[in-house]
């Protein structure tokens, strides 16, 4: 069988200077490297969006980020370096673990939490699901109707030991919060219509009536800065807005939730001391929110902290305003008010044969269009689609 060489292969590591801020990872002296020559953009501090886009390559037409983000060069290299030591078992998983480190500490930065609070693990569901499983008989929970069912099901799944769930339309979230309501669990930015919440005015209201706000930031962060004070428990799937590979999720849990909600996925990654956990009791948790870790899937974390590390030093906000240009430039093409979120979705006929015969990748959620623009994605993405729609 013949093996196809990537380009560039054999580019060595020296030529990837914006890999130089990372720990090592010990790399086999043939590892191919798929990456073409790219602009230096130092070793730590801001980088300028323009420049860090040369670092993705896109295919034309990607308007799907809310289904999944493309990785960065550095995120994309680390990775199939690591594939490459795993291939021929060259090393120990401790390296790929340094990975889960960096990216927790990337993603408390991004938030404005202490990595204490974070926890990691696969999908945001599994979080959400602790959270709920903890929860006394006889809550309530509020979830909007459209909401992704990552954060209702696990609500949902309770109902038979005395858990109410009680959904209203997004726009209906602020008054329905009262007395009654135990969580408030909801998307800061809802991911079939891109509706973006008044997540501190939530988080106000939900905390004048005594209620645990739970916020999935899954479809925000990445180009919505948010506070993680705005939430007592904040979940993400990493692998949309921040580009992360799919299999990495956090979990931002506020002291005084840790008090109550139980570690259920209990495992020897979440060990105060991790290499001291491998066999035997007593039950020794970490302290702090790692106590809820999951072991990580080694090699989606290791395409992830790069991402992370990337994203942080381009600025979320600095992401966004580029994003929600994109989305509004579009919006104005089809005659649609403009909005605050790079989520476009509209009904228009027939939109996915027209957009999947000009070759452009977009979504089809809750019976309309979705496009969504990401920092990769550029004005001839927009007028191609706008184009093919017309
Ligand atoms: C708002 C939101 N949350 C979560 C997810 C993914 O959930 P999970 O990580 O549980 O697969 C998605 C995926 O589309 C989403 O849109």
């Amino acid at each position: 069988m013949s093996r196809r060489t990537p380009p560039n292969a054999g580019v060595s590591r020296d030529r990837l200077p914006y890999l130089h801020s990372a720990p090592r990872i010990p790399f086999c002296s043939d590892a191919r490297r798929w990456s073409v020559e790219r602009p230096s953009l130092g070793h730590t501090g801001r980088v300028d969006l323009d420049a860090a886009r040369a670092l993705w390559e896109p295919d034309p037409g990607w308007l799907n980020t809310a289904s999944y983000g493309l990785p960065p060069a550095p995120a994309w290299d680390e990775l199939q370096a690591a594939l490459t030591t795993w291939r021929h078992g060259r090393g120990s998983w401790e390296p790929w673990d340094a990975s889960v480190g960096r990216a927790r500490e990337a993603f408390a930065r991004i938030v404005g939490a202490d990595a204490h609070d974070v926890a990691i693990a696969a999908t945001a569901a599994e979080l959400v699901g602790l959270v709920a499983a903890s929860l006394p008989a006889g809550s309530r929970v509020l979830v909007p109707d459209i909401e992704f069912t990552s954060n209702l099901f696990p609500w949902a799944a309770q109902q038979d030991r005395g858990i109410e769930v009680v959904t209203v339309p997004p726009h209906r979230m602020l008054e329905a919060i009262d007395d009654r309501v135990t969580v408030v669990a909801y998307s800061a930015v809802q991911s079939a219509t891109g509706e973006v919440a008044d997540v501190p005015a939530i988080a106000a209201a939900a905390r004048a009536h005594g209620a645990l706000v739970v916020v999935d930031a899954t479809q925000a962060l990445g180009w919505l800065a948010l506070d993680a004070a705005d939430a007592d428990v904040l979940v993400c799937a990493a692998y949309k807005w921040l580009m992360c590979p799919r299999g990495t999720a956090f979990g931002v849990f506020a002291p005084h939730v840790r008090e109550w909600v139980r570690p259920n996925n209990a495992n020897w990654y979440a060990g105060a001391d991790v290499h001291d956990s491998y066999y035997g009791p007593p039950l020794r948790l970490a302290a702090g929110a790692r106590r809820y870790d999951l072991s990580p899937a080694w090699f989606s974390w290791v395409g992830a902290a790069p991402a992370l590390e990337l994203v942080e030093r381009i600025g979320v906000s600095r992401i966004g305003a580029y994003d929600l240009a994109l989305a509004g430039r579009f919006r104005a093409g089809l005659g649609l008010a403009p909005s605050h979120s790079p989520i476009v979705s509209a009904r228009i006929d027939g939109a996915a044969e027209r957009l999947a015969r000009a070759g452009i990748r977009a979504a089809t959620r809750a019976g309309g269009l979705r496009a969504s623009f990401h920092l990769y994605n550029t004005e001839a993405d927009v007028d191609a689609a706008l184009e093919a729609l017309a």
